[in-house]
């Protein structure tokens, strides 16, 4: 199985737990679906820099976090500071463990062949995740083996009333057959969760899973909180064209 994990993802998902964090004034316990090797839970743990401006998260650059860099479109809700995390949880089919040498080479295995800021970006955050000190205010990164679908209730359930759960996933829901992929929709939606999808299938019932995607979007994925559109994405975390105001199409073609 390859089981790829992108950490700039983090850059295209910071402004919504912004929103998140700024909407209940709670930490955000994380519920990453789908983690790989959990790089994607430690949003606070790297540095990001959009559109050539200041660094933020620059006290991580020491600790060799890596320098996600990523241009927008559309101003977007660009983030001030880094996200305040309680908790850091992952179920995943094969959670994968950074630490192991092994492991980690396989997952450099997966990279494509030339895209080397891609692998460096892989190997400082493999290096963030295996050094991350025992007592982070974020605590340790905890992946459950398993079905997203048998566990996601359990593991909302289980966040405290101290802290917002955020349940998200990226370049996940595309290996859940259709009628799993449904399922899942109907069951999020009766959790007490924020729910972020950053995906190559449009999450939300209203389009059926699917959505025309303008032909200079294509190959993006569309980013949703709570099933309403927000952004695209690049699929490796470089591009966020936000379009929360945006007209989006409404008829169900696929992307
Ligand atoms: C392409 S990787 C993406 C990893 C990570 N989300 C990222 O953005 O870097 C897809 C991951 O989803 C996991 N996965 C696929 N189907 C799953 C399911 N039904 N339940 C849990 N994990 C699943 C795979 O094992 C793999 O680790």
């Amino acid at each position: 199985m390859t089981q790829t994990n992108e950490p700039a993802r983090c850059a295209t998902l910071l402004p919504v737990f912004e929103q998140i964090q700024s909407d209940s004034g709670k930490p955000l316990a994380l519920i990453e679906l789908g983690p790989s090797a959990g790089l994607c839970l430690l949003p606070d743990r790297f540095a990001y820099r959009y559109d050539g401006g200041d660094v933020l998260g620059a006290e991580n650059l020491a600790a060799g976090a890596p320098l996600l860099e990523c241009a927008t479109t559309g101003n977007p809700p660009l983030p001030t500071r880094l996200p305040e995390i309680a908790s850091r949880t992952g179920v995943d089919l094969n959670p994968l463990d950074g630490a192991d040498p092994e492991t980690a080479r396989w997952l450099k295995c997966l990279v494509w062949p030339g895209q080397t800021e891609r692998l460096d970006r892989l190997s400082a955050g493999l290096d963030v995740l295996t050094s991350l000190p025992r007592d982070d205010p974020g605590g340790p990164v905890t992946l459950v083996r398993g079905d997203l679908l048998a566990h996601v209730e359990t593991l909302v359930n289980a966040v405290p009333a101290e802290h917002t759960a955020v349940v998200y996933h990226s370049a996940v829901t595309s290996y859940l057959p259709p009628g799993l992929r449904h399922a899942f929709l109907e069951l999020v939606a009766t959790l007490d969760c924020r729910w972020i999808a950053n995906e190559g299938f449009f999450m939300s019932d209203a389009t059926d899973g699917e959505i025309a995607v303008p032909r200079e979007r294509s190959g993006m994925f569309v980013m949703t909180l709570d099933g309403v559109p927000q952004a695209y994405t690049h699929q490796h975390g470089v591009q966020l064209h936000w379009e929360a105001d945006g007209a989006w199409p409404e008829d169900g073609q696929s992307i």
